[in-house]
């Protein structure tokens, strides 16, 4: 079947925040330790201890948003170990992932550096599986008050005379599995008592976010709302698009059949029915939208790279994940009046990373390309968009060719993203440009496709898989006729002139 678009260029729809653009960096693996903090006395080129290479590389696509410091390792985590001269910093196992030992030297002033250095938001998450009230009170007070008062002089004495500017705050993290395997009525009245005291000091203004569901937990989601919606700003969910039957089989991140492909991205698509059911219990209880629903951590999750060790979650990444990024974030798009923000997992090193790095060496996923080529929705107006998508059939089962959403931005440049899931064959979409009011445009685009459906970048071959300039467009009048290559993702930049 064919594919039919209409874009109407005048009607808009709510702004896409750009923090759907947001990372996720846990203490897990190689995410933080070589991927972001190699120590002031390393050979990779480094300030203050970070990166330089890794922070030129996530400023580029204009991170907004970090989350840290977990995951599961947030309800482990005593943030008063990882302050004070690091010589001195408690070590302690990290449990949840590959048992290592974690010496803190990457603790709150390194991580509110991290953020300074890429020009982002953090987003921290707190302990409450296994920490109390007062420790996670006291870090709020302790990044975020300017006054007199214990935390503050503590701060202070580790060499930071100002508060922090902190709006993100996470009360605890999948506390219905590692973070304490609680049903949701406990949870949810903890929440109500940890976030009490999670104070606002002077101007800072703290958004509170509750652990939401895992996938397709509905009951969750409905205690949660009913118990706790008016002392929440946001709700979280969790889902990451797993091929394979099993946790013990999930799939290789290269070398994969067609089948595994296609249920990849099948299972991907799934992101927008969990999004509208979650979205139909929270408009229940919060009809008003006030509440934002965060999906801070979603992407692909495989097996781990033969030889490593499987606590690290170590995967390659290739044009599958470029898909798999592409189709998710069109999805987020579609709910930005919910979605406020959303953490890819994670930003280096681990699972759908952006970045991979070996020693002093670093190459960019297509993930990363992915997010590169999307930064222009960030902030921007969420277009009308009316797809007929064909569809992409396999072995009986059928999903939507392509993928698409466009926006406009505050100077009225138009950019519509466009996925052609099909491995094999190129999708022909005529796209009509509705609303322009007889103005004539130019259009240029990009587009990241791979020659094989594991297409990937390695450190010996980092531009297999770039973006290339796109031409395969015409333009009649209103009707933009539009050539996408198999198994890609592209943008289109519509200048009105
Ligand atoms: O991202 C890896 C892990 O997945 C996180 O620590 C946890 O929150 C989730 O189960």
């Amino acid at each position: 079947m064919a594919e039919r678009a209409i874009l109407n260029t005048d009607i808009r729809k709510g702004t896409i925040n750009r923090n759907i653009y947001g990372h996720f960096s846990e203490h897990l693996g190689r995410c933080i330790y070589e991927g972001i903090w190699v120590g002031e006395d390393s050979t990779i080129p480094n300030t203050n201890g970070i990166r330089n290479d890794v922070v030129k590389a996530l400023k580029e696509i204009k991170i907004p948003v970090l989350r840290w410091p977990g995951g599961c390792f947030a309800d482990e985590y005593h943030w008063k170990d990882g302050i004070g001269a690091r010589e001195g910093r408690k070590r302690m196992i990290n449990t949840h992932w590959g048992g290592t030992v974690e010496n803190n030297h990457f603790g709150t002033h390194e991580f509110m550096e991290l953020c300074e250095m890429l020009e982002c938001e953090p987003y921290i998450n707190g302990n409450v599986g296994s920490g109390t009230v007062q420790e996670m009170s006291e870090w709020v007070e302790y990044l975020t008050f300017g006054g007199v008062s214990p935390m503050s002089e503590l701060r202070q004495q580790n060499g930071h005379q100002e508060p922090w500017a902190v709006t993100y705050f996470g009360v605890g993290n999948e506390n219905w599995g590692c973070g304490g395997n609680m049903r949701p009525e406990y949870y949810a009245d903890l929440y109500r008592q940890y976030q009490t005291y999670v104070r606002n000091y002077g101007d800072n203004r703290i958004h509170r976010i509750a652990c939401g569901p895992n996938v397709d937990d509905y009951h969750w989601m409905e205690v949660l709302m009913r118990e706790a919606t008016r002392f929440m700003d946001s709700i979280t969910l969790h889902y990451y698009t797993i091929p394979g039957p099993a946790w013990e089989n999930k799939g290789a991140a290269t070398g994969f059949e067609t089948s595994e492909w296609f249920s990849t991205l099948e299972k991907a698509l799934r992101m927008d029915e969990l999004i509208t059911r979650h979205g139909v219990i929270m408009d229940k209880y919060d009809p008003d939208k006030r509440v934002g629903l965060i999906v801070d951590e979603w992407g692909t999750w495989y097996d781990v790279e033969p030889g490593t060790n499987p606590g690290f979650l170590y995967q390659q990444n290739s044009i599958r994940d470029a898909l798999v990024a592409g189709v998710t974030l069109n999805i987020f798009h579609k709910h930005s009046d919910r979605v406020r923000m959303a953490n890819i997992a994670q930003t280096i090193n681990v699972l759908q990373a952006v970045i991979l790095t070996e020693g002093e060496k670093m190459v960019l996923t297509p993930t990363y390309h992915v997010f590169n080529m999307f930064k222009v929705h960030q902030d921007a107006e969420l277009l009308d968009l009316a797809l007929e998508s064909g569809t992409y059939s396999f072995e009986g089962r059928e999903i939507p060719e392509v993928s698409a959403s466009a926006s406009v931005t505050a100077s009225g440049i138009i950019h519509v993203s466009l996925c052609n899931l099909n491995h094999a064959a190129s999708a022909a979409v005529p796209l009509e440009l509705r609303g322009l009011s007889g103005k004539k445009v130019e259009v240029t685009g990009t587009t990241l496709a791979g020659d094989k459906i594991d297409a990937h970048n390695t450190f010996s071959q980092p531009e297999a898989v770039v973006p290339q300039a796109f031409t395969a467009f015409t333009l009649e009048g209103d009707l933009l006729n539009v050539e996408l290559p198999p198994m890609s993702v592209t943008v289109l930049e519509i200048m009105p002139k």
